[in-house]
């Protein structure tokens, strides 16, 4: 089979698991690594030999050959770099969010729309098993008709002032992945909501949120997402999970980032299914777009950018609203510089910093 020519845009964390995955996945030929960084591109020609290492992702987009771009560095240069890839006849996946702006997402989402390219985003909980394994049970109408879905995500993870800070406080640039999975479940449009959110350790944003609200077809929810999950504890944990109640029947997922367990309960049976986590699931997505791209038939289990920007957008909403009431804060600035110090020099823990070895 004709490997697919990809060029990787931005080589930091992410960049490196597409690499990975997509050599894994066996359909791709990896032509170009690109990153503004001279260190990341030190990195790639260390790690990449098959691929040709450049500075500038002109080489990337005017080159033929080149059927399909990963973006994966930041959100500011999402857009320019999808207008170009379009213009240039190439095939697009890209990393959440798609855009620096709630403006340019839907520009983005636009662009994709009108052309015949294939696009798709990384909303990487849509590629996991065991969000399938829950949908399915309830298209069988295993819990009844869906009425509650409560999603919570904790973690000792990014703490303010890290990572991609300005695409977001915690409850947008991870949070976005939460707001799109009560969406994606529902299969219905927000109606309503109301979000209490807290600026730990005094920081100017909140860095934990919960907001409850309604759908247009009458299914509530509740989501919690936040990286204030005992950074400081001597031993680390967290609390993330999924939890579906219907007329009927439940179904359920923990994780501890290693394994995933979903319970299901239905009306006729009762199951429980431990499998591999899958982490960001990176080597399912190349698998559908390659088979879109070979087949040119889009694979309809992709996510959309038009899911990506009502995502973000209603992350950003959340998060005005909670700014809408009162907004404590607990605890000191003290407190944020010993987490961050900690982390400084963590191997072993939540979100950690990228660094390259
Ligand atoms: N889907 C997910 O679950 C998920 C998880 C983590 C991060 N992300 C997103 O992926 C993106 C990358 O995150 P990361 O953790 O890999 O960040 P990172 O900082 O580790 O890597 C970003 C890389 O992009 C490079 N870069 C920046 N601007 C560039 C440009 N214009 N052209 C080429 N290279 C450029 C940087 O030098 C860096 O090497 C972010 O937008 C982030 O929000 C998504």
């Amino acid at each position: 089979m004709n490997l697919i020519k990809v060029g990787l845009i931005g080589f930091g964390r992410m960049g490196g698991f597409y690499l990975e995955q997509m050599r894994l996945n066996g359909k791709w030929e990896i032509a170009y690594i690109c990153d503004v960084d001279p260190e990341a591109r030190e990195y790639a020609r260390k790690v990449a030999p098959e691929a040709k290492v450049v500075a500038d992702e002109d080489e990337i987009f005017n080159d033929p050959r080149v059927e399909v771009v990963v973006l994966s560095a930041l959100a500011d240069s999402r857009l320019s770099q999808i207008e170009r890839a379009f213009a240039a006849g190439k095939h697009v996946i890209a990393e959440k969010p798609i855009a620096d702006t709630i403006e340019n997402e839907w520009r983005v989402v636009e662009l994709a729309e009108k052309t015949n390219l294939f696009s798709t985003v990384d909303l990487y909980l849509r590629n996991s098993w065991y969000h399938h394994a829950i949908l399915d049970f309830i298209a069988q109408g295993e819990i009844g008709e869906l009425a509650i879905i409560r999603v919570c995500h904790m973690t000792p993870g990014l703490a303010p002032g890290e990572g991609h800070e300005y695409e977001g406080p915690a409850f947008h640039d991870c949070g976005m992945h939460y707001v799109d999975v009560a969406r994606w479940y529902a299969g219905s449009e927000f109606k309503t909501w109301h979000a209490q959110a807290l600026r730990m350790w005094s920081y100017k944003d909140p860095w934990w949120l919960q907001c409850h609200g309604t759908f247009e077809n009458g299914v509530v929810f509740d989501i919690t997402q936040g990286h204030v999950y005992g950074q400081l504890s001597k031993d680390q944990t967290h609390n993330s999970y999924i939890d579906v109640i219907g007329t009927k029947g439940i179904a359920r997922m923990t994780h501890d980032f290693h394994t995933a367990t979903v319970e299901l309960h239905g009306v006729t049976r009762t199951e429980r299914i431990e499998r591999p986590y899958g982490g960001k699931n990176i080597g399912v997505l190349c698998d559908l777009f390659a088979d879109s791209v070979r087949s040119g038939v889009r694979r309809n289990e992709l996510p959309r950018f038009r899911d990506a920007a009502i995502a973000s957008e209603y992350a950003w909403r959340f998060l005005d609203d909670a700014r809408q009431h009162d907004l404590p804060a607990i605890g000191d600035l003290k407190t944020l510089e010993e987490i961050r110090e900690r982390r400084r020099t963590m191997t072993n823990g939540y979100g950690l910093l990228h660094k390259r070895h």
